[in-house]
């Protein structure tokens, strides 16, 4: 009996005001506050070794209070495990007023970029909403990425239609759902080729369920002191005017010139940018092997080091623009880019597979499996769409028990999308039908985007 009043106690403390998009920018809920992410992506371990750095209370408390010390408001986590619980970080960042955007994915569970259309699936669909609807109640679950960089050069551009598919079911499941309306969005790699189709195909079409709620893009090419023409950041602020929704960096921070002087976030925070841009995202908290570290984490303890102090000064000396910063609220959405040779993704997005249709229905509640779901071979063209209630009796499925190929692919990514093959723990449901790899796919995969971000 005691419980209950105690539990609203807590939730009275914990209040924190959810983030809206209005226009090309983000909002603080039921205000004229404009919100500029003032943050940085958050992985230790990096996408090889997967943690979930928001189910430890211990290693979370202690990166909040470097989180406080560092002046942000925002961070970016690129994999949570579905079936953890949350509560305790979350609340401790809600505390320290820092919101969260989640990449939905893990490397198993993600799409596919040498094989798109098998790699969207139906298991793959219940892992992407199992983890909306645990990180979901949050209010300060800022956004969600349904994909990072999953289309890296120009051979796996048609890969986005699919990518913008899952986009558009997690807005239906969000919706059905009657879930808090958080911003789904897609965070693109720093591909200077087909970035601006990119950003303009996830905010294109006349279905705007299918349209991008945000857009982030990763971006290295501020690099030491350099200056707002000598970067090109000028370039991007003209090429994105139009842009009708919140666009902001989901990575930055060159490491080209070290220590990092960071003096990029005077432009980013001013009014040169304001317009067009909402913020941004350092690469990244941690050191990993790639070197992109703010702190080097060691057992339980966390050394910073002078880029910290460099990121931590910048930010302390920059204020966001007075006002709404300029911000747009009446731009119409994107024209989607033609197909061309460089460019090949269609408008015309593929169904929800069938099997999924249960959970944007809520006839059926969608399990995560955590850290071992493993989605990316169960492709519905070989009939593993919604064996449930079948008993493996599904047209096309064969050879259960047959092993897999497991690829060994090495994600260029410095997230955690990644495009490896492999058969399934839930051998038992699904037929083992492992999507082959071509040597196409294999070679997109080792793809080092700009020579920056790998890990
Ligand atoms: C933005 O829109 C204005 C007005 O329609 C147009 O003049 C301008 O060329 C557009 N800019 C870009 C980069 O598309
Ligand atoms: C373009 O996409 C289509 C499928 O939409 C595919 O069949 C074709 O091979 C792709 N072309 C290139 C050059 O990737
Ligand atoms: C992905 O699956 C493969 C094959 O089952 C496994 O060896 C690998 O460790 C998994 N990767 C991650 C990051 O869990």
């Amino acid at each position: 009996m005691l419980l209950l009043p105690l539990l609203s106690l807590v939730a009275v403390a914990t209040a924190i005001s959810p983030i809206e998009t209005k226009g090309n920018a983000f909002f603080v809920k039921d205000s004229n506050q404009r919100f500029y992410i003032r943050g940085v992506d958050y992985q230790p371990g990096g996408s090889s070794k997967l943690i979930d750095p928001l189910a430890n209370t211990k290693t979370c408390k202690r990166d909040i209070e470097k989180f406080k010390d560092l002046g942000i408001n925002t961070i970016r986590v690129y994999s949570v495990d579905n079936t953890a619980d949350h509560d305790e970080c979350m609340k401790e960042l809600a505390d320290a007023g820092i919101y969260v955007i989640l990449d939905v994915n893990i490397p198993n569970a993600s799409i596919s970029r040498s094989d798109a259309k098998c790699s969207y699936n139906t298991m793959y669909l219940e892992e992407v909403f199992a983890t909306v609807s645990a990180m979901a109640k949050y209010d300060n679950t800022l956004g969600f990425f349904a994909g990072n960089e999953v289309i890296n050069d120009e051979t796996t551009t048609s890969a986005a239609t699919y990518v913008k598919a899952v986009v558009r079911d997690m807005k239906h499941y969000i919706k059905n759902k009657k879930l808090r309306s958080i911003p789904v969005g897609y965070s693109a790699a720093d591909v200077e080729e087909n970035r601006l189709e990119t950003a303009h195909f996830f905010n294109c079409g006349d279905d705007e369920m299918a349209r991008s709620d945000m857009f982030g893009f990763n971006d290295y090419s501020w690099c030491g002191k350099s200056s707002f023409t000598t970067s090109g950041y000028d370039q991007k602020v003209e090429a994105y005017s139009n842009y009708s929704i919140p666009l902001f960096l989901s990575e930055y921070g060159c490491n080209k010139i070290t220590p990092r002087p960071f003096t990029e976030v005077e432009s980013i925070y001013s009014t040169k940018m304001s317009s067009v841009f909402s913020g941004g995202l350092v690469y990244e908290y941690s050191e990993e092997a790639n070197k992109y570290g703010l702190v080097k984490i060691n057992g339980d303890s966390v050394t910073t080091n002078s880029d910290y102090d460099n990121l931590k000064a910048e930010f302390k000396k920059t204020p966001n623009p007075t006002g709404d910063g300029a911000y747009q609220s009446s731009l119409d959405f994107s024209e989607c880019p033609p197909q061309t040779d460089k460019w090949n993704a269609t408008s015309t997005l593929p169904d929800t597979p069938k099997g999924a249709l249960k959970y944007l229905t809520g006839d059926s509640t969608p399990k995560g499996n955590g850290f071992d779901a493993s989605t990316q071979w169960a492709c519905i063209a070989k009939g593993n769409d919604d064996p449930s209630g079948s008993d493996g009796d599904l047209p096309g499925s064969s050879g259960s028990g047959s092993s897999g190929s497991s690829s060994s692919s090495s994600s260029s990514s410095s997230g955690s999308d990644s495009s490896s093959t492999s058969t399934s723990k839930k051998s038992g449901s699904y037929a083992l039908q492992p999507a082959s790899l071509g040597i196409f796919g294999s070679l997109a995969m080792s793809v080092v985007v700009s020579g920056l971000c790998i890990i």
